[in-house]
């Protein structure tokens, strides 16, 4: 089998006494959808932080394409390929969708150490690359404040992979956004897996979404994997029963019936 391209063992985090995450091992390969999946408090940003060099593992290893690494800092991982696109997005609405694009990362044309800002060409690039994963936006000078919250998580796909994501970390992408704008998110995901070459790890909540588009899956409870398989093996009332952690829905729909 392929190596994975990001691998942790035993990775664990704790917050002084409190152990966040206890010993996670888990498998990301590309071209893949990796769903993560947990209720709140199950660590699933822990492990985000970790994997995007926010915070430093208590213990574990983190691999990435086979190589023992260890990221210092989040401008370590985003060099070794890791890319995430955290909650807030990290977007400017006042700031056109072109200066968000290359926000801190500006092209120059020109004579000097510097030059002068290279605008036209960095037009091209935000149109081009948001084109090639699915959104054809009319005009990158307009603001970001104009865009939907789809096409804002696009652009923040977009950018992660124009500056090198491998991995491409996404918390909840869809969780703040209404039914047809998470339909724009997860057809974005569908088109950067095609690509092949990129992995995806999608930390949500909502098992629908995972269903429609992850090829494999871990469950978090309490800082612990309590289950992980492809979509293959996992038929729907596996996941349900792993989403709430492992308690019985049936148990609890019976103890609320009492009602
Ligand atoms: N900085 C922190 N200090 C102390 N405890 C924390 C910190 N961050 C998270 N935790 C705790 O770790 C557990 C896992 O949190 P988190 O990783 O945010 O879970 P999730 O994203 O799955 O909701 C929770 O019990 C949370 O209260
Ligand atoms: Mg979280």
């Amino acid at each position: 089998m392929a190596i994975p391209i990001i691998r942790t063992e035993q990775l664990t985090k704790s917050y002084g006494p409190f152990t966040a995450l206890n010993g996670i091992d888990i498998d990301v390969y590309s071209g893949e959808i990796h769903a993560l999946l947990g209720d709140n408090g199950a660590g699933k940003s822990t492990l985000i932080k970790l994997l995007s060099g926010v915070h430093s593992p208590t213990s574990g290893k983190i691999f990435v394409s086979g190589v023992e690494t260890e990221f210092r800092s989040p401008v370590d991982a985003s060099k070794a390929g890791v890319g995430t696109v955290f909650q807030d997005l990290a977007l400017n609405p006042l700031m056109s969708v072109t200066r968000n694009f290359f926000m801190g990362r500006e092209r120059h044309r020109g004579p000097g150490p510097f030059g002068i800002l290279d605008f036209a060409g960095m037009d091209e690039i935000t149109h081009a690359e948001m084109r090639k994963i699915g959104i054809n936006i009319s005009d990158p000078r307009q603001a970001v404040g104009t865009m939907s919250g789809g096409q804002r998580q696009t652009l923040a796909i977009a950018r992660a992979i124009y500056f090198g994501a491998r991995v491409l970390i996404l918390d909840e992408p869809t969780s703040a956004l209404g039914q047809k704008q998470q339909m724009e998110v997860l057809r974005t995901m569908m088109s950067v897996r095609s690509r092949g070459d990129i992995a995806i790890i999608f930390i949500t909540h909502n098992e629908t979404h995972s269903k429609l588009v992850a090829d494999r899956y871990t469950f978090l409870a309490l800082g612990e994997v309590i289950g992980r398989g492809t979509r293959e093996e996992l038929k729907g009332e596996d996941i349900r029963h792993l989403m709430a952690g492992g308690v019985e829905i049936g148990d609890l729909s019976r103890e609320l019936a009492q009602f």
